[in-house]
């Protein structure tokens, strides 16, 4: 289904075509979107809030100083959690009050609180429309990012012709469905990122980890993400939330990260952004292990696959771009030359983690790409503009080869 998830806050205002709203919400959960209302009072002299309701299968809100609602959701929170802001019908007024940032009544604050994407469907009197305020207010709107579907020119409610007839909710529902559409330079393109330390345990209560926080690798499949690729995220134990709109796989221990690595594959682009343990424990019990009078326990330890080595030096099925990455403490850009080479990866973004840079675990890097080509290095950045700069460069990279 095209919505399938996607959370519609649909602003009904007052006018006429308002009850074309009720059909337009039935349209949006056909293709399996949640459709939570506001109905300004305006609104509720043409349909009433228990129809929208009815048919969203949801509250209805239409009170900013409702004591039910503010306890129980609250206007920050309705601007907050959707994915869309539909206003429909949007009227002269309610235009005219979000052109200049009114709040006073539950519609217009909600519209001034939300940071979320605003698709508006004008409907109004032909000479309203046309008025010079109302296409000023338009022009502000419009330069404010705010996108508008119709009006449509037609016979109008009061027998006049010309535009200011509302979109029907289906054209509504394609203005809806192309906000949600991908796009980007990796639209079409499967990204296996993986992200975080791995656990490899000692016992059952025990383990050997890494100080990685994962902030790094997650930016990255959230970049990946927002430039239209599809993503899975194989992710160590981190504190950070799944990344909206990501498959995220979570592991524990490197060998538990490359099967899920090799069930993720095919891909076009793999981002190896773990810090993966480079030993575990072989004679890891099941048993816990018990202090024994001073003796002290006798860890044998083994090598670890190298995930990265083990898909890039595949003949077949390895992803058209590798990208490994260098957390290194000296010699950063030497290291980061060999490890090219060695692991037969087609890019090395290396970083100094050494005490002191406040890399780890941080929200800034600074880091060198180190490729066939050269090394570049870029200046310190946040590690959400390291993650954008990257996905850009991957784009034209792709683009470069004719993919
Ligand atoms: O050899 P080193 O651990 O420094 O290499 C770092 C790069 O190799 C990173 O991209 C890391 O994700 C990857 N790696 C891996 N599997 C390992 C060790 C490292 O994929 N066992």
């Amino acid at each position: 289904m095209a919505l399938s998830g996607k959370r519609i806050l649909l602003v009904i205002g007052g006018g006429i075509a308002a009850y074309k709203s009720l059909d337009l919400i039935r349209r949006l959960r056909e293709r399996g979107a949640s459709v939570r209302c506001i109905l300004t009072a305006g609104a509720q002299h043409f349909i009433t809030p228990l129809a929208a309701s009815a048919i969203s299968g949801q509250r209805t809100h239409t009170d900013l100083f409702d004591r039910e609602d503010e306890a129980d959701i609250g206007h920050i929170r309705l601007a907050r959690d959707a994915d869309l802001v539909v206003v429909a019908p949007a009227t002269a007024n309610l235009m005219a009050k979000m052109a200049g940032g009114h709040a006073d009544d539950l519609a217009s604050t909600v519209l001034l609180a939300t940071t979320l994407p605003i698709l508006l469907a004008p409907a109004m009197n032909v000479r309203m429309w046309l008025h010079p305020a109302t296409q000023r207010n338009l022009a502000t709107l419009q330069a404010d990012g705010i996108r508008t579907v119709g009006p449509n020119e037609g016979a109008m409610a009061e027998a006049e012709t010309g535009p200011g007839r509302m979109a029907e909710p289906l054209e509504i529902v394609a203005a809806i469905e192309s906000r949600f559409a991908p796009s980007g330079p990796l639209v079409g393109k499967h990204v296996v990122v993986t992200s975080g330390p791995t656990h490899e345990p000692i016992d059952p209560v025990r383990y050997i980890a890494n100080r990685s926080s994962g902030k790094q690798g997650h930016a990255i499949a959230r970049a990946a993400a927002a430039a239209g690729a599809r993503v899975t995220l194989v992710s160590g134990p981190v504190d950070l939330a799944d990344p909206a709109g990501v498959t995220t796989i979570h592991v524990e221990s490197a060998r538990e990260m490359l099967d899920a690595v090799e069930t993720a594959l095919p891909a076009d682009i793999g981002i190896f952004a773990a810090a993966v343990a480079d030993w575990r424990v072989a004679n890891a019990g099941e048993q816990k292990i018990k202090k024994n009078n001073g003796a002290l326990p006798n860890l044998a330890l083994t090598e670890n696959p190298d995930i990265l080595a083990t898909i890039a030096r595949r003949n077949e099925g390895r992803p058209q771009l590798m990208i490994g990455f260098a957390a290194e403490t000296e010699n950063v850009i030497e290291h980061a030359r060999q490890k090219l080479a060695k692991k037969g990866c087609d890019l090395i973004v290396a970083n100094d983690v050494s005490t002191g840079t406040g890399v780890m675990g941080g929200d800034s890097n600074t880091v060198h790409l180190v490729s066939p080509a050269g090394v570049e290095t870029w200046p310190t950045l946040s590690k959400t503009d390291v993650a954008r700069k990257l996905i850009e460069r991957l784009g034209q990279m792709m683009k470069g080869a004719g993919q």
